[in-house]
């Protein structure tokens, strides 16, 4: 079997488009161009690449973008009370801070300081104990993409037995927790560092999302023939990108898989227009409720 490629890139455009369709509409119908703040503190080359996408994305789709660099020597209270203004300016409907943030900043406080209706990433407690309630606000954009991608391809998740390797905050545990909400109905095993035979459980799943962050980690052979195989990972290995599967034997045993680049990567951003349009519509009264 040669798996079916996922293309990430064409679903992002496709999202990013819905996007922008949205803005305009209630742009025509308000006034309101949805606004993206984001923050970059220190000089981390790849968190700079980063969050130039994410503005370009931005303008592309019509919302407003502004970014707000801040040197690695910024303090945490300088950070905090940066956020706290972009909490209080109307003008703003989403608020980004770039992580990793600099060492000597808890980031934990910084997040926690986001107003939650401009929580575009999903961080904050509060919309994480709402996603785990099954009454998600703003769905962490990377996951939200997956479940896209999975939807757009046709792959059905009710009954099927998930398996995610990886538990950060961003990726592994909300992952995790979307694919168990009612509506997606999978089974889901959480895999990570401490796991024993991560590779056992693998030859186990129907659909196997590596959240890991080590290039090629799962082999051909932990692929169960026919399986999903969602790949997380973008790992700089020499001039290469590469994700955490082994994506040429991979590709041969599953019936589907999301190359690296041009999976999972694209959608991200796409989700956070989504998010930040969502908020936009919501703190302009528009959410219908
Ligand atoms: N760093 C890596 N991924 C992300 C993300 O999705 N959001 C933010 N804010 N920082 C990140």
């Amino acid at each position: 079997m040669t798996a079916m490629v996922i293309d990430g890139k064409q679903i992002a455009e496709q999202t990013r488009a819905e996007a922008a369709a949205g803005a305009l509409a209630l742009k025509t119908r308000t006034g309101v161009v949805p606004h993206l703040a984001a923050v970059l503190v220190g000089e981390d080359p790849a968190s700079a690449v980063y969050v130039r996408n994410k503005q370009i994305a931005c303008e592309k789709a019509g919302f407003k973008s502004t970014l707000h660099r801040l040197p690695a020597s910024t303090g945490q209270g300088e950070l905090l009370a940066l956020v706290q203004a972009l909490n209080a300016d109307s003008g703003v409907h989403g608020i980004l801070v770039q992580l990793p943030l600099p060492k000597g900043i808890d980031t934990t406080l910084i997040l926690d300081a986001i107003l939650p209706a401009k929580d575009v990433d999903g961080f904050h407690p509060e919309n994480v104990g709402l996603l785990q309630q099954g009454r998600p606000r703003f769905l962490p954009c990377t996951p939200a993409g997956v479940m896209r991608m999975l939807k757009v391809s046709g792959i059905e998740t009710a009954g099927k037995h998930a398996v995610v390797i990886g538990r950060s905050d961003i990726v592994g545990k909300p992952m995790a927790a979307l694919l168990v909400q009612k509506g997606a109905d999978a089974t889901v095993t959480l895999c990570h560092s401490r796991t024993r035979d991560i590779g056992a459980f693998c030859r186990e799943a129907d659909i196997l999302v590596a959240a890991l962050g080590i290039p090629q980690f799962v082999k051909g052979d932990w692929v169960k023939p026919g399986a999903v195989v969602i790949d997380v990972g973008i790992n700089r290995v020499g001039d290469k990108l590469v994700g955490d599967v082994d994506y040429l034997p991979a590709a041969q045993v599953a019936s589907a898989i999301t190359p690296v680049p041009g999976g999972v990567g694209p959608m991200t951003i796409a989700m956070l227009l989504a998010n930040t349009l969502q908020a936009a519509t919501n703190l302009s009264g528009l959410d219908g409720r």
